[in-house]
């Protein structure tokens, strides 16, 4: 069969005039003479399209339906040809000759051969002859074509990617269907043998989507030799850069161990936990730490009466608001403050915890409850509970002979909170030291911005959209009490200095010394983490000194990026924005002064129901009940690594409160989970202090957990009026 291929037939204007040229010479045409007109101010505009006349026709012009229809005709009348239709789209004007590219694809070996023919319209002179004298190839002008038949591929590959499922099901996750393949072009042809690559691409789902932008890095090699398609067959996998001769080789690397996509490490509980918790009460203890849990719907998750060995170090610590702030050329971005306490409230938006990814599946599940106008709403699995091992340990030392290392561990409070297009991880992290991490993530979805004239205020991260520039600040309360409610401010600053030793000849010496003070009034504690960090700010009791008459306290420090609003006096936000100006404050406790910031500060911002620099009214800080008010959060310009969503790993947050002259001594020692390391004379000998080894089979719910365990949307379970019939909470 032959087949009539690719009918460009361009029009040999040259060729049958003979010359260029010898039409009538360009004459330049006038432009064409408007009259002037005179037109009244409000007469509407006539829209009028000139014309003009060409000094002869076109001769470049393509072959007119009657040229090409001839032209078609003449072709398939010639027996020799034995051409049959496959179809064209042909356009011409005024040509004697045309140009035809023929597929032969009648015989073993396909060519492709290029004809002129003419002169049209039909007529006895009318032939077809191979055009060969614009073809410089030294094999003549027949070209042999080798994909002749490649048509019918899509039988081939419909058929290996349908025995390959399984293996797209476990790269990919998806169906044949899911994905789609694009070919090497041209085929490769060597000794013989033809063979083909396809290339497998993630197939588009929404209109804007293009498979050139989804390769998944899968090579499928064909033998595509012969005209005989049932015979051809895929003879390479080609994924990582590693070259499988066959599917079941390709299976078999792909399922095993040391495969690219195998599990990661993960978190495990050998055994029983090791933390105790009154679901009722949410009451928690966990090695020399106690706390109760308290939810509301405005703030979520707060913890009060934090005792480190039995003794009280917090009364509260929890979250006040979390605000963003933006800025931009337009009014959107520009008009931009969130206060997430306001807009659906930080409890009321939290989510039920996903077991596996959020939290590690052998957590402890707490839901949160809170009321949302006249119903109590319980958010399962709103809080988890989990220890784990840091990666690090938490002491070592080598010494000449010995090692000696100790084990660390974490415990956590988690909770997220999904505020509109951001989630919101808040997470309570406690140390064997007697050390408070408060971290808090974001993830999920900028806001953006219409690129035009927004360079000042973001980057362009995709066609057309700039990621706006905002701050986030988050403001969190800790009411300390250090040995009692009556503490001071201690600051101790790194400072550089000259001095003058008399075992040293009264030479000057540029040295560092700690400069110690107090901070005694509010209105000098609206503190500031300075550059190079030389100050060290503590909450200590003066009046409860330890043994070496020092006073005991805590420490608060960033433990990850903190900042404060860069915007000073924000036009949009006012003084509902307040407690974000400022790292840290500390304010003697007061009644009236319980939150430091309202969910409805913005509906009158320069007027807000709590203006926290209300606080600062020059009250002592001496021995007072402080209460310490400091920001989280982060500058964010989102680059494009921010699309499609934020990542957690990096837009990161945390303050740490650590024991600072409190404890007798480093709590590693409390520890049986220590070993030493000794050597002598070659062998290694191995000491240990009581731990007790892990020795169960760790079970496939703890490796693979079902993300859906207890995992569900809000559950309300009471109304007004209160008829007694329903649980006050579930547990
Ligand atoms: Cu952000």
């Amino acid at each position: 069969m032959g087949r009539f291929f690719l009918a460009s037939l361009p029009l040999l204007g040259s060729l049958v005039s003979g010359l260029p040229g010898s039409y009538a010479p360009f004459q330049p045409v006038s432009s064409p003479r408007l009259p002037l007109q005179r037109r009244a101010d409000n007469e509407i505009c006539a829209i009028t399209q000139p014309t003009t006349q060409a000094p002869h026709k076109n001769v470049w012009a393509g072959l007119t339906n009657r040229e090409l229809s001839d032209a078609i005709t003449f072709l398939f009348k010639d027996k020799e040809l034995n051409l049959t239709e496959d179809g064209g789209k042909l356009r011409a004007r005024s040509p004697v000759y045309a140009r035809a590219n023929l597929l032969f694809g009648a015989t073993e070996e396909p060519y492709m051969e290029e004809f002129v023919v003419g002169p049209l319209p039909l007529s006895d002179s009318t032939a077809a002859h191979p055009l060969s004298f614009f073809s410089n190839r030294q094999k003549g002008s027949k070209i042999r074509v080798h994909d002749a038949d490649f048509a019918t591929d899509g039988d081939l590959s419909k058929a290996f990617l349908a025995e390959a499922a399984d293996i797209l099901k476990i790269l990919w996750n998806v169906a044949p269907d899911g994905v789609q393949l694009v070919s090497s072009s041209p085929v490769q042809v060597e000794n013989g043998q033809v063979t083909t690559w396809y290339g497998v691409e993630g197939k588009p789902k929404k209109m804007y989507d293009t498979g050139t932008l989804l390769p998944l890095g899968l090579y499928i090699r064909a033998n595509i030799t012969g005209r005989d398609t049932s015979k051809w067959a895929v003879d390479g996998w080609l994924y990582n850069d590693i070259l499988y001769s066959s599917l079941d080789e390709f299976r078999k690397a792909v399922t095993a161990p040391g495969f690219k996509t195998l599990a990661p490490p993960t978190l495990v509980q050998p055994g029983a936990k090791r933390f105790s918790v009154d679901v009722e009460n949410k009451f928690v203890s966990w090695m020399d730490f106690t706390f109760f849990v308290s939810d509301s719907r405005d703030l979520g998750v707060r913890l009060f009466d934090i005792r480190y060995k039995g003794k009280r170090i917090l009364y509260e610590l929890g979250m006040e608001e979390a605000m963003a702030h933006y800025a931009g050329q337009d009014p959107i971005q520009s008009g931009a403050v969130f206060l997430d306490t306001y807009f659906g409230g930080f409890g009321g938006q939290m989510v039920s915890l996903v077991n596996g990814y959020d939290c590690p599946a052998y957590s402890t599940y707490l839901n949160t409850t809170y009321v949302d106008g006249t119903t109590r709403k319980v958010r399962p699995n709103g809080i988890c509970l989990f220890e784990s091992d840091p990666g690090y340990p938490i002491q070592r030392h080598s010494g000449t002979g010995y090692t000696s290392i100790t084990k660390n561990v974490v415990f956590t409070l988690r909770t997220v909170t999904t505020a509109g297009n951001y989630d919101y991880m808040t997470s309570y992290d406690f140390h064997l030291d007697g050390a408070v991490t408060i971290h808090v993530r974001a993830s999920g979805f900028i806001q953006s911005a219409f690129y035009a004239n927004n360079e000042e205020y973001g980057f362009k991260i995709h066609d057309d959209l700039s990621g706006s520039m905002h701050d986030h600040v988050i403001t969190f309360k800790a009411d300390f009490d250090i040995m009692g409610e009556k503490n001071s401010l201690q600051k101790v600053e790194f400072v550089p200095t000259t001095e003058t030793y008399h075992w040293n000849g009264n030479k000057p010496r540029n040295t560092m010394k700690a400069k110690k003070s107090f901070i005694t009034n509010e209105d000098d504690a609206k503190i500031n983490f300075e550059t190079n960090s030389p100050s060290i700010y503590a909450v200590v009791n003066k009046d409860e000194l330890n043994k070496f008459g020092e006073a005991p306290g805590y420490r608060i420090h960033p433990a990850a990026g903190v900042i404060h609003l860069t915007v000073k006096d924000s036009s949009v936000g006012g003084k509902a924005l307040n407690v974000a100006n400022h790292h840290l404050y500390a304010t003697k406790f007061k009644d009236t002064e319980v939150r430091g910031s309202s969910p409805y500060n913005l509906l009158d911002v320069e007027d807000p129901l709590v203006d926290f620099a209300k606080f600062q009214d020059s009250e002592s800080l001496e021995q007072e009940d402080l209460v310490l008010w400091f920001n989280l959060g982060m500058h964010h310009i989102p680059h494009t690594g921010d699309l499609p969503n934020t990542v957690f790993s990096t837009a990161h947050t945390a303050m740490l409160i650590e024991p600072f002259n409190y404890l007798a001594g480093s709590p590693h020692r409390a520890t049986k989970q220590m070993v030493q390391l000794t050597s002598k004379n070659g062998t290694t000998a191995i000491t240990r202090y009581g731990a007790t080894p892990a020795n169960c089979a760790v079970s496939s719910s703890q490796l693979n957990p079902k993300p859906d365990e207890n995992w569900s949307s809000t559950i309300a379970i009471r109304k007004n009026p209160y008829d007694g019939s329903q649980p006050d909470h579930i547990g």
